[in-house]
C-alpha cells in the first residue's frame, strides 16, 4: 500500500477563494457568465434556452467542462496505486480538489471530506454507518416535512430495520418549520436530525445555525442536506457547527455522479465502513481486515476522479465569482420572479417562507403542471414539474404536483419575461 498522507502541497496552483472572503462584486455581469456556459446558448425548440431548472442541476461553466477534458488528456490513470507519474498526477489532482473543497466547506481538514456520489450517497453512508451503530429498538430519528425523498427514504429504512421511529418535525402553511414542535420532538430516545438547509420545492431556507443550537443543547446530532443550499448559500461547518453536512457537484455547477459527505472527524473515526473493497483497507486477509484511515476508510473501489476534478473546478469557479455575489443576483432574480408570477392571473405560489433561496413552486389555476411544464417546454422554457420528490412535503401542503422554476448564478430576468409569456400562452390553450 502506498502511503496516502494528504498534503497540502497538492492543491492546484489556481488560487482558492474562502467562501467568506469572496468579495461581492459591484457590477455584477450576468452576461459575462452566460457567455461562460456553452449549452446556454443552444436554442431548445427553436426558442432561446431559458434553464430554469437549476434546482435539479445545474449547468456547467467551460472552464468545468475544460478541467474535466484536460484530466482525462494529461492525467487519467487510476489513484493512490500506481508508482507511475500519470497514477501520482491523478491521485494530486483528486486531493487538490478535496482540499478545495474543504476550504469551500470552510475546514481545513481534508480528512474530513468523502468523495461520495452525491447527497442521496452520502445520507445512506450516515444511515448505514453511523445509524446502524447507533439507533436501536424504540429510538427516534428526526426528519423534517420539507425533505427530499433521500432525506426521508434511508432513515425510514434505518428505523425498519432497527424497530425505531421516525418522527417529524412540522411546517406552517407558509412552508416554514415549527421550532417550537422541534423542541418538543427533540427528545431522549432523538438519535439524529436530518433536516434540510434550503427545500428543494419550495425554496424555504431553514434557520440552520438555530436549528442545530438547539438539537445540539438536547445531545442530539445534526446531519445537513446542503443539495440546495450549498449552490445558492455555502456553508461553514465550523460556524454552523453540524455533525454531517452533504451535497451534490452537479447542482453547483459541477459534473454529476460527485458529491461530498463532511463529518466532524470524532464521528467519522468512530463509524465503521460502509462498502467494502479496494483503496479501503490497510491489510487484508482472510481472517482479518484493517481498515484505512481518514477520508479512505469510507472510499471503497476506484473513485469517481474525474467528477472530483470537475467539483474542485465549479467551486473554483464559484469563488472566483464569489458566492455573495451569486447570492445576491439570485435574491433579486428571485424577487423578480415573484413579482412577475404574481402577476399572471390564476397563478398562485406555493408557500410564503420568511427566507427563500433558488427556487419558487407555483400552481396556474387548475391545469396540471405536467400539461404546462410540456408546453411551457414548446417555448424553450425549462422548468420542473411534479412531486419533486417531495411527495409528503406536497401532501401536507393538499397538493399532488406543483411547477417549479429555479435559479442560478446565470439566471436573468429576460428568462423570467419568456417564462411568464409562455405561461399566458398556457392560459389561452385551456381558457
Ligand atoms: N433533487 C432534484 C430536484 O429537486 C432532482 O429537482
Amino acid at each position: 500500500m502506498t502511503s496516502r498522507a494528504l498534503d497540502e502541497r497538492e492543491t492546484a496552483a489556481r488560487p482558492i477563494a474562502r467562501r467568506d472572503t469572496a468579495p461581492a462584486r459591484a457590477g455584477y455581469d450576468v452576461e459575462a457568465i452566460r457567455a461562460q456556459f456553452p449549452i446556454l446558448a443552444r436554442p431548445v425548440r427553436g426558442k432561446p434556452l431559458a434553464y430554469l431548472d437549476n434546482a435539479a442541476t445545474s449547468q456547467k461553466p467551460r472552464a468545468v467542462i475544460d478541467a474535466i477534458r484536460r484530466y482525462y488528456e494529461e492525467d487519467n490513470a487510476n489513484v493512490h496505486r500506481g508508482v507511475h507519474l500519470l497514477s501520482e498526477r491523478a491521485t494530486r489532482a483528486q486531493e487538490a480538489a478535496r482540499v478545495k473543497v474543504a476550504r469551500f466547506l470552510g475546514t481545513d481538514d481534508p480528512h474530513e471530506v468523502i468523495f461520495v456520489r452525491g447527497t442521496t450517497e452520502a445520507v445512506n453512508l450516515v444511515a448505514q454507518t453511523f445509524g446502524r451503530q447507533r439507533v436501536g429498538p424504540g429510538d427516534e430519528i428526526l426528519v423534517t416535512c420539507l425533505e427530499h425523498h433521500s432525506n426521508i427514504v434511508p432513515w425510514q429504512l434505518l428505523c425498519q430495520e432497527k424497530g425505531a421511529a421516525l418522527k417529524v418535525v412540522p411546517i406552517s402553511d407558509a412552508g416554514d418549520l415549527e421550532l417550537d414542535a422541534l423542541d418538543r420532538l427533540l427528545g431522549p430516545r432523538t438519535r439524529l436530525l436530518a433536516v434540510t438547509q434550503v427545500s428543494n420545492a419550495l425554496g424555504t431556507v431553514t434557520p440552520i445555525a438555530e436549528i442545530i443550537e438547539r438539537a445540539h443543547a438536547r445531545g442530539v446530532p445534526v446531519l445537513v442536506d446542503g443539495a440546495q443550499g450549498a449552490p445558492h448559500l455555502g456553508f461553514d461547518v465550523g460556524r454552523a457547527g453540524a455533525d454531517f453536512y452533504a451535497f451534490s457537484g452537479h447542482k453547483i455547477y459541477g459534473p454529476t455522479g460527485i458529491g461530498v459527505l463532511w463529518g466532524r472527524r470524532a464521528l467519522l473515526e468512530e463509524m465503521p465502513p460502509w462498502q467494502g473493497g479496494g483503496d479501503m483497507i490497510l491489510s487484508v486477509s482472510f481472517e482479518k481486515t484493517t481498515f484505512n484511515a481518514l477520508p479512505y476508510k469510507f472510499e471503497a473501489g476506484t473513485p469517481h476522479i474525474a467528477g472530483a476534478v470537475g467539483l474542485g473546478a465549479a467551486l473554483d469557479w464559484v469563488g472566483e465569482v464569489g458566492l455573495e455575489a451569486i447570492a445576491a443576483h439570485e435574491r433579486a432574480i428571485l424577487d423578480t420572479a415573484a413579482a412577475a408570477l404574481a402577476e399572471v392571473p390564476e397563478l398562485r405560489i406555493i408557500g410564503a417562507p420568511r427566507e427563500r433561496a433558488g427556487a419558487i413552486s407555483f400552481l396556474l389555476g387548475d391545469v396540471h403542471p405536467h400539461d404546462a411544464g410540456t408546453i411551457l417546454d414548446r417555448h424553450g422554457v425549462a422548468v420542473r414539474a411534479g412531486h419533486h420528490c417531495a411527495q409528503p412535503l406536497l401532501a401536507r401542503l393538499g397538493l399532488s404536483a406543483t411547477l417549479r422554476a429555479s435559479f442560478a448564478a446565470y439566471s436573468t430576468p429576460r428568462e423570467i419575461e419568456q417564462l411568464v409569456r409562455a405561461l399566458h400562452a398556457v392560459r389561452e390553450i385551456f381558457a
